[in-house]
């Protein structure tokens, strides 16, 4: 993994529980937050948006690299990402959002969240070992 430190970990989680009390999920009651670090040393968070079209629902991860593209450019690159939610549960990144944010994201960089047995860290790969990238 990339040398992020555990005090900036946990500075990167505490953005993310930050972001998640704007959630907006009233279907779920589910909130969730995600913080970027990015290699330009930007923090970026996004939340959960929900809407009443369920499958319109927008993720905190990818709302949270959809700000980041937004307000940094196409070259950016997520170093480390942190995941939380409100609701003292499990959430690792679903599986679009791995795809999304590996277009982005180094290999090794450290991915936080809350597992079923307690916070785990592990690089990104682990996550999404074989991201679709499309060589023609
Ligand atoms: N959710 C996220 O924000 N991130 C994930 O990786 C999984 C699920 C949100 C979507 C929805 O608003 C709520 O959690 C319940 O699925």
């Amino acid at each position: 993994m990339t040398n992020e430190s555990r005090p900036a970990l946990d500075e990167l989680l505490a953005q993310a529980v930050h972001a998640a009390q704007n959630s907006y999920s009233p279907y779920s009651h589910f909130r969730v937050g995600a913080a970027l670090k990015l290699t330009n040393g930007q923090i970026v968070t996004g939340t959960n948006v929900e809407n009443v079209s369920y499958g319109l629902t927008i993720c905190a991860e990818r709302s949270a690299l959809v700000a980041a593209v937004s307000g940094f450019g196409p070259d950016i690159r997520i170093e480390a990402v942190a995941v939380a939610n409100l609701n003292h549960a499990a959430s690792p990144p679903c599986g679009a959002c791995r795809q999304v944010l590996a277009e982005f994201t180094l290999p090794d960089a450290p991915v936080v969240f809350p597992a079923a047995d307690g916070q785990r860290v592990m690089p990104f790969t682990e996550l999404l070992p074989l991201a679709f990238d499309m060589k023609l």
